[in-house]
């Protein structure tokens, strides 16, 4: 079998040995062959399929500063530029992948690269720790002014008031976390063009993963992930990376900012371990039908969420219902678009797959969520997301804890339950959150209601409490 694999990586601490060149190029492949092949080819040294861990710290040189690609394991690792090369494959519209001990090392590293007294501009529901960086970190030390806005609502001209002369960076994460908002991206990248300060967009891709979003397509200059999320899978490593597209154009010098986040990727030495880039390399190669089972999986759970009388509303921009479902549908890469044309209608009944993040409220509110949660089984009670297991959590009291508590409330985060709906028997799930919401206690859920079951059919007659 020959399969054309390479990449236009252009790495300065490292070099694409081994990186086999046959008839197609690399963006020509599909998704999951990039993911299980870009990166990853036989090792030259000895035939070996997976590729050696290379835990060495230094490398023998032949000469003063005759090597081969590699001096020291902070500052270029065979590992790590071969999981930089897999994420080159897998985000559509790259050119360049630096990685990072973690997502947010990576945001950190982002928002030095603007230099001092830099200001940004980010959609108002952004990560709970990229938040308290830039107004507890960056603020302290580069004097980073931030101001925050609703990126979903926002009126064009007060999107464009808000861009200051020195505003860098416009920064968008669609869905937000844990509100899952929707943000145009085009939208907002035509506007960054005809702002006078020309601020470059990122997008913190890490909830729809390079699967079911390519913002670098739709416009963006950075795409960041936590890879500790969807990209590795499996709930055992914590990193993050920074993509950026390969043609430089006269307002965007991609070359430039890429030589830069390498300069600081050594400099600071948030680097990910030469194991941890093994593990992510390897989770990244089957992100594809992961992404699909977790897709699947969240439309079947948030539309069993919308029949049940104990939950007041349920956010999912893939069901059909939702508000901005359209955009939804329109923000999908070319790979989720192919993946979604193919299903069967009887898979499309409530919506698309869209990602494997649903957010719910209850009747009950915060009272009745903290109720539910520890009656969950298959579900765990835990922060983080993105992995093969199903988890759940209260982000008011975990992940967004950080947020002061009046924009908690303003955001819509106060009594929000996130689940990160994992790969499981899809009905296994659905019975695990069927068993926690039946048994809310009548004042924890705000409802009076009794079931009645007929066959397959479940009545819920129900009462206000
Ligand atoms: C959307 C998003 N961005 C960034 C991060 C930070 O990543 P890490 O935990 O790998 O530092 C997280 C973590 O939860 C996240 O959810």
């Amino acid at each position: 079998m020959t399969i054309s694999v390479f990449t236009t990586n252009g790495h300065t601490n490292g070099h694409a040995k081994g990186v086999k060149r046959h008839s197609k190029r690399s963006s020509e492949l599909g998704f999951s062959t990039r993911a299980i092949h870009v990166g990853s080819e036989p090792d030259p040294a000895t035939g070996a399929v997976i590729p050696p861990i290379s835990l060495s710290t230094t490398y023998k040189q032949d000469e003063v500063g005759v090597h081969k690609g590699y001096e020291y394991s902070r500052s270029g690792n065979p590992n790590r530029d071969a999981l930089e090369r897999t994420l080159v494959g897998l985000e559509a519209g790259a050119g360049h992948a630096i990685a990072f001990a973690s997502g947010s090392a990576t945001t950190a590293t982002v928002l030095q690269s603007l230099g001092p007294n830099a200001h940004v501009l980010s959609v108002n529901d952004v990560y709970g720790g990229t938040f308290r960086y830039l107004t507890r970190v960056a603020k302290e030390t580069m004097g980073t002014e931030s101001t925050f806005v609703d990126l979903e609502n926002a009126t064009d001209d007060e999107i464009l008031g808000a861009i200051k002369e020195n505003t860098k960076l416009i920064w968008i994460e669609s869905p937000t976390n844990p509100t899952l908002r929707l943000i145009d991206i085009p939208r907002i990248v035509g506007l960054a063009h005809r702002a006078p300060s020309k601020p470059l967009v990122l997008v913190d891709n890490t909830f729809l993963s390079p699967f079911y979003a390519s913002p670098l397509l739709q416009g963006a200059d950075i795409v960041i992930h936590s890879l500790t999320k969807y990209v590795n899978g499996h709930s055992d490593v914590v990193m993050g990376a920074a993509i950026l597209p390969s043609l430089s154009t006269p307002d965007r010098d991609y070359e430039g900012l890429v030589q830069k986040l390498r300069f600081l990727q050594n400099a600071h030495g948030a680097v990910p371990s030469p194991f941890d880039s093994w593990l992510a390399q390897r989770g990244a190669k089957t992100l594809a039908v992961r992404m699909k089972a977790h897709g699947l999986n969240a439309l079947r759970i948030a539309s069993f969420l919308t029949s049940h009388p104990a939950v007041e509303h349920v956010i999912y921009p893939g069901l059909a219902s939702h508000p901005l479902h359209a955009l939804a549908r329109t923000s999908l890469s070319p790979h989720a678009e192919q993946f979604i044309s193919n299903l069967p209608p009887s898979s499309l009944a409530h919506g698309i797959p869209y990602g494997g993040m649903v957010s719910f409220r209850l009747r009950g509110g915060a009272r009745s969520a903290e109720a539910l949660l520890p009656k969950l089984n298959l579900f765990t009670l835990a922060e983080s997301l993105g992995g093969v297991e199903s988890l759940a959590e209260l982000p008011a009291r975990m992940t967004h804890a950080s947020i002061p508590a009046a924009e908690r409330e303003a955001l819509g985060i106060e009594g929000l339950v996130r689940l990160s709906c994992g790969i499981e028997e899809v009905e296994d799930l659905v019975d695990d959150l069927r068993a926690a919401l039946d048994g809310l206690e009548d004042e924890d859920s705000g409802y009076t209601y009794t079931v009645i079951v007929s066959g397959s059919i479940r009545w819920y007659i129900a009462l206000e409490a």
